[in-house]
Formats: C-alpha cells, sequence, structure tokens
C-alpha cells in the first residue's frame, strides 16, 4: 500500500438533491448565441451544460442552512434571524454594527452615499465593477492604488492584490487628506484574477491611512478566501485559524462592505458592517429608502438564516481548502496543457488570458468577449468577460478604458461540480486552444449606458 498517493484534500460534503444538466447540440448552441448577442450574460441558464459564469448566489447550500430557512421569522421588525445575523456578523467579521442590504451593492450605495462628498477621491487595490460605479454616482473618483504586478498575469508574487503604499502615499500628498473620502481595500482582488492582499498589507495600509485621518472600508465579499492564502502562504498566520484571520483582517478596517451570494454560501444576502455609531445611525436611516427596514435590508428573515448559518460553515477550513484545491485542480491541468492563465491561481476562478490565447487579436476585437463565447459555442459552457467590456468607458473623454488585463473568467460555485465537470471544463478549453487560430474578434452592435458588459451585443467581426 505504500504506493497510493494521499490527496491532499476531498469534498467535506456528500450529494444529498440533484439538479439535472442538459446539453444542446452545437447547431442549438449556435442559435441561442446568436440570440443572446454573442454576450453570456443574455444567454438563458436552461441552454448552459456547465455553468462557470459566476461564483455569485450560485452556491449549494447545506442540510443545516435549509434547515434554518424554515425557522425564518418573518417579522417586518425585528426578526430574531437579524439578531442571529448580527451575532454571526459580530463574532467572525468583529464590526459592531450590521445593516443587512439585499445583496453587495446594496452596501456599496449607502457607504458611497454616506461617505463620499462630491469631488473627492476613493483610492482602491483594483475597481470592482459595481464598487467603482457607486462610487462615481456618489461624486467621486476612483484611483487604482494596487501593486503593478496585480496587472501582470505571469508575475508569480503571492500578493498581488496588496495595496502599493507609495501610489496611495503620492495620491494623499497630491490631493490632501480632506479630499480623499476613505480607501476601498477588497479582498482576493476579483478584477486581479482573485489575488489576495497580505495581513501585513492590510496593517501598512491601516497605519499610513490611520495618520491621516482616512478611513478604511473592507470589501470583505471573498475575505475567507483571502484568509486561506494568508494561512497558507504568510508564515506568521501558519497557526491561526481561519475565523482568527478574518477577524483580524476586517480589525485593519473601519467597516465593510459584504456581499455575501460569494463566501457566504447562500443565493441572496449583504450587509454593510461598521465600527462608527454616527455612520451607522446614517446608514440605518438611508436603507429604509433604498432596501427595507434595518432588521431586514431587503432579505426575508430565513435569508438572513441561512447567511447567519453560512458564515459558521464558511470559516470551517475543509470547507475552505476543498474550495479552492478544486480550482487550483482546473488551473493546474490548464497550466500542464500550455494553456495561458493568470498566475498565481486565483481562489474563486481560473482566468484565461485573452490576450496570450488570442494573439491575433487586439483589444478592439473584444477578444476574452469573442473566447467565452466561442467556448459556449463549441462546449456549453458558460464563462464570462473581464476586460474591455466590462472596465467601460472614461467619465470625462467617454473612450473605452483599455485595462491591461483581457481575461475569462472560469468561475466555481461553492460545493456545485464534481471533479469529473472540473475535467470536462479542461478538456473543453484545451479543445478550444488546439483551433484557437480560427476564433474571430466581435463588434458591440448595442451598448447600455452602465455596467455595459451585463447587458451589451455583439456580432462576429467580418472576414
Ligand atoms: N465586491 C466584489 C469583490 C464582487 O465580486 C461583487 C460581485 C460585489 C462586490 C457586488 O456584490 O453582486 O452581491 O451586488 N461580484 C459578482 C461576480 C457579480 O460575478 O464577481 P453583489
Amino acid at each position: 500500500m505504500t504506493n497510493i498517493k494521499k490527496r491532499a484534500w476531498a469534498e467535506p460534503f456528500k450529494i444529498k438533491m440533484v439538479e439535472p444538466l442538459k446539453m444542446l447540440s452545437r447547431h442549438e448552441r449556435a442559435g441561442a448565441l446568436r440570440e443572446a448577442g454573442f454576450n453570456t450574460f443574455l444567454l438563458r441558464s436552461e441552454d448552459v451544460y456547465i455553468d462557470l459564469l459566476t461564483d455569485s448566489g450560485t452556491n449549494a447550500m447545506s442540510d443545516y442552512q435549509w434547515a434554518g430557512m424554515m425557522l425564518g421569522d418573518e417579522a417586518y421588525a425585528g426578526s430574531r434571524n437579524y439578531y442571529h445575523l448580527e451575532a454571526m456578523v459580530q463574532r467572525v467579521y468583529g464590526y459592531k454594527y450590521l445593516v443587512p442590504t439585499h445583496q453587495g451593492r446594496g452596501a456599496e450605495n449607502l457607504i458611497s452615499k454616506i461617505l463620499i462628498k462630491p469631488g473627492q477621491y476613493v483610492p482602491g487595490n483594483m475597481y470592482f465593477t459595481t464598487t467603482r460605479l457607486h462610487q462615481e454616482l456618489a461624486g467621486g473618483t476612483f484611483v487604482d492604488v494596487i501593486v503593478d504586478e496585480a496587472h501582470d498575469s505571469t508575475d508569480l508574487r503571492p500578493f498581488k492584490g496588496n495595496v502599493d503604499l507609495g501610489k496611495l502615499e503620492a495620491l494623499i500628498a497630491k490631493v490632501g487628506a480632506a479630499k480623499v473620502a476613505y480607501v476601498t481595500v477588497a479582498a482576493t482582488v476579483n478584477m486581479a484574477g482573485g489575488q489576495p492582499i497580505s495581513l501585513e498589507n492590510l496593517k501598512a495600509v491601516r497605519a499610513l491611512t490611520a495618520k491621516h485621518g482616512i478611513k478604511v472600508i473592507f470589501d470583505a465579499t471573498r475575505a475567507v478566501e483571502n484568509a486561506y492564502f494568508i494561512k497558507t502562504r504568510e508564515a506568521a498566520y501558519a497557526d491561526w485559524t481561519i475565523e482568527q484571520i478574518v477577524h483580524e483582517m476586517c480589525a485593519q478596517s473601519d467597516g465593510a462592505t459584504m456581499s455575501g451570494k460569494k463566501d457566504l454560501l447562500v443565493n441572496i444576502g449583504g450587509f454593510l458592517a461598521i465600527n462608527d455609531l454616527d455612520v451607522f445611525e446614517e446608514a440605518r436611516n438611508l436603507v429604509v429608502v433604498y432596501e427595507g427596514l434595518h432588521t431586514y435590508g431587503g432579505l426575508a428573515g430565513r435569508d438572513m438564516e441561512a447567511m447567519a448559518r453560512g458564515i459558521e460553515e464558511a470559516v470551517q477550513y475543509d470547507h475552505i481548502r476543498a474550495r479552492i484545491g478544486q480550482v487550483e485542480y482546473v488551473g493546474e491541468r490548464l497550466k500542464a496543457s500550455g494553456i495561458p492563465i493568470v498566475e498565481p491561481i486565483g481562489g474563486h476562478a481560473i482566468f484565461l488570458d485573452a490576450r496570450r490565447f488570442l494573439p491575433h487579436l487586439t483589444q478592439d476585437d473584444f477578444p476574452a468577449q469573442a473566447l467565452a463565447a466561442e467556448l459556449y459555442l463549441e462546449s456549453g459552457i458558460r464563462a464570462m468577460e473581464r476586460g474591455i467590456v466590462s472596465a467601460g468607458r472614461d467619465d470625462a473623454t467617454g473612450k473605452h478604458r483599455y485595462p491591461k488585463l483581457e481575461l475569462v473568467r472560469l468561475t466555481f460555485p461553492r460545493r456545485v461540480y464534481t471533479q469529473a465537470h472540473c475535467d470536462v471544463t479542461a478538456e473543453a478549453v484545451e479543445a478550444l486552444y488546439e483551433s484557437r487560430a480560427e476564433i474571430r474578434g466581435l463588434e458591440m452592435t448595442y451598448e447600455p449606458k452602465y455596467l455595459r458588459f451585463f447587458q451589451a451585443r455583439f456580432e462576429p467581426k467580418a472576414g
């Protein structure tokens, strides 16, 4: 028995309920893709075989969470599930006050409206689409202060989500601390490929901003995934529990916005958590305008219960190790086949580097959009563009923003797909890589004003 290789992880659950999958023929997929304007966001879920569009709200809940759904207290005010959620947020994330919201962007709206005065700047470790838009709608200007290597898909440094302290300091020196509304710090930076921030860097950001009296607002959406990377990559925290690391990360900030649809293993839900009583009072008042009363914030009691129980499960080491292990498994397979992906492999997704995958296309051909469309056509697998379409247009000039990273995100829902699905996915990408020279660029035929990537339509370029 000495030759048996030990796996580092296996799924710490078994499957109790299944949802059948259907696979269309290539001809049917071609029709569905045309109807969707070559935008994977506009496909019907029923026409998708393996859905790697997002890890947001696509989680499989546990029996413990489903049981909690039956204990929903659907009172308009003062639901007991609110108090359970509040206690769990206080225990794991460590903030004093909680305002639930229907999802992450609800919390982003509240904090942007409360803390940003028109004309102020909001530095952050790379933009996220909804976060930046709410900052802009509140009259702020986002400034990217992430380390340079975050924009390089081949740089192997372990914490490519770090804030570049020099860039942050230079901004404060240039505009003055009074013109900086706050700093947004995101965990496992989504648009950089799911790259983590170190605790050392979080502490340094805290020290620098404290000197200037500037608040730090943490995007804790994937903080648990980030904590796993800290545990495995930052020696000082190797013996800490995931919960302790999450707590320590949050302690470097004044508050957090949260999309519970990721780490917290639910299908809907989010919150704003904050330490400052004045900000809390304003948020508690404003949430009534946009979401609902401050003890439900647009959620049903049962949703809050599922999220409270999700927090408990999310910080279990076996869970997070298997979750990140699955993503790593697909990434390592693709790397072995020579397929260009963002490295190191991120927490929630594999990001194909469309620039290197399709070197014959220019960024104006929307290469990542084209690659995501082709992956669906050839395999029925749905992924998402994270490149020039997602970056949108510059407010001042009206021109496309040209991000350095032009990526296709294969995002893994938590506890949903099996290792065989992972193998099918890797095989599909490998086949696409073989025939990459035939993939043509796209032309945008319809462009909505806000967050255009969700609803834009395309057609293949002639030729
Ligand atoms: N912050 C980050 C880092 C996110 O990834 C998201 C959502 C949000 C905030 C907004 O949260 O969707 O609940 O309103 N990301 C999803 C994704 C949409 O597919 O990456 P939300």
